[in-house]
């Protein structure tokens, strides 16, 4: 039992169980199933089964959802087979053909491909602006949606969320427009959209919730005023995550706190360790002090995840890839949120304003393992990078 006054923490242990419909087992169990079967016509004719048909829900899919709904403070939680697709889906739930969306120039790239290919082949336009810009020139009298990520999940720029949501929501005379926003990197532990006025509060939780790097899930959690559109356009285009997937996830979020915190530890260490070499230009991790987003961060966030930015000073791709190839415990690969540290070359796209660094930036997702072993690796990868250069 818990009640409205129970932190984050406890609520993520508590969040979703239904114990007492399952012989006891204190994780719902997964459910595969398709057919749900009824007893009886009348049964049918009455429509008040909980569960009707497995893509419209199964205990496993509700666990997770209800548990995620109590943290976000949402009215509505979907779930869905993965980050992406929980973008996809918050977007086509507030526009139209013929609207336009405003999206943050930081934001991950495949959301730009989303919205410059395949929306706007649907007649949804969209433009860009810069993660601290105002976004009152930038709305048009069409505009039906700002989409935030914050911060970014390549240059970490932390946006103000609040002010955002002020400016959209005034938007055409008190209309407004809707607020969306990917806090993946956050996750709701340490910023939660809705409670800061945001619309559709987006996670991969591919990354942290998941937390194992071993499954592929999203979710979109909405606002009262959101949740019909959200719940009818899930339907209506037959999303669904598995019972698997959703049971991984609920496992995942029963240790986020923790997993998290040694994340942030372990980041803090190394990023105060690498921006204290004379191989790098800057860190990019809004906890820094030096970091310009870090008073914004500091205001809206209680916490940090383990992924920051690594601007090195001038120097070869050879000299990079002597850096990066040798290093024992960092993985290469595109993901982060996982139990592993990872690293990979940030690729940064920008439309809106150009994003200037020194020299080459790459990505660290620090992980669970020794921080004092992971500081050595990165020594002796300075030492190739030097001896390469
Ligand atoms: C910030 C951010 N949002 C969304 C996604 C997409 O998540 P998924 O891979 O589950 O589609 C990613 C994946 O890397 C991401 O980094």
């Amino acid at each position: 039992m818990t009640d409205k006054n129970d932190k984050f923490e406890t609520r993520a242990i508590a969040k979703g169980r239904m114990s007492e419909e399952h012989f006891g087992a204190v994780n719902t169990p997964v459910y595969r199933a398709s057919t749900i079967l009824y007893p009886d016509v009348a049964a049918i004719k009455a429509n008040t089964q909980p569960y009707t048909y497995g893509r419209r829900g199964t205990p496993s899919t509700k666990s997770f959802e209800d548990a995620i709904s109590s943290l976000e403070g949402a009215a509505k939680t979907v779930s869905v087979t993965s980050g992406v697709q929980a973008i996809g889906l918050a977007i086509l739930s507030v526009c139209s053909a013929g609207d336009h969306i405003l999206m943050v120039d930081s934001c991950y790239e495949p959301t730009r491909t989303l919205c410059d290919r395949t929306l706007r082949r649907f007649g949804i336009q969209t433009s860009y602006y810069a993660p601290t810009d105002d976004i009152a020139p930038h709305l048009k009298p069409n505009t039906k949606a700002v989409f935030c990520e914050s911060p970014g999940s390549l240059t970490f720029e932390v946006q103000d969320i609040p002010a955002i949501v002020k400016t959209a929501h005034a938007h055409n005379n008190g209309k407004g427009a809707s607020v969306l926003m990917d806090n993946t990197w956050a996750t709701p532990l340490y910023f939660q959209p809705l409670k800061h006025g945001v619309d559709l509060s987006i996670q991969a939780a591919t990354k942290y919730i998941g937390g194992h790097a071993d499954v592929m899930l999203g979710y979109v959690a909405a606002n009262e005023r959101h949740a019909a559109r959200l719940h009818q356009l899930h339907g209506d285009l037959g999303l669904y995550a598995s019972g698997d997937d959703c049971f991984l996830g609920l496992r995942g979020l029963r240790t986020l706190s923790i997993r998290l915190a040694r994340h942030q530890e372990t980041a803090l260490t190394l990023a105060r360790w690498l921006q204290a070499r004379p191989e790098v230009a800057r860190i990019l991790y809004p906890p820094l002090e030096a970091d310009p987003g870090h008073v914004l961060w500091k205001r809206d966030f209680s916490g940090a995840c383990g992924l920051f930015g690594l601007v090195l000073k001038p120097v070869s791709e050879d000299a990079v890839a002597a850096f990066v190839n040798g290093l024992r415990h960092f993985g290469i690969g595109y993901s982060w949120g996982g139990f592993e540290s990872l690293i990979v070359p940030a690729h940064i796209k920008r439309t809106a304003k150009p994003f200037v660094a020194e020299g080459p930036v790459l990505r660290i997702h620090a992980g669970l393992e020794d921080a004092g072993d992971l500081i050595a690796d990165l020594e002796q990868g300075l030492a190739r990078l030097k001896e390469a250069s």
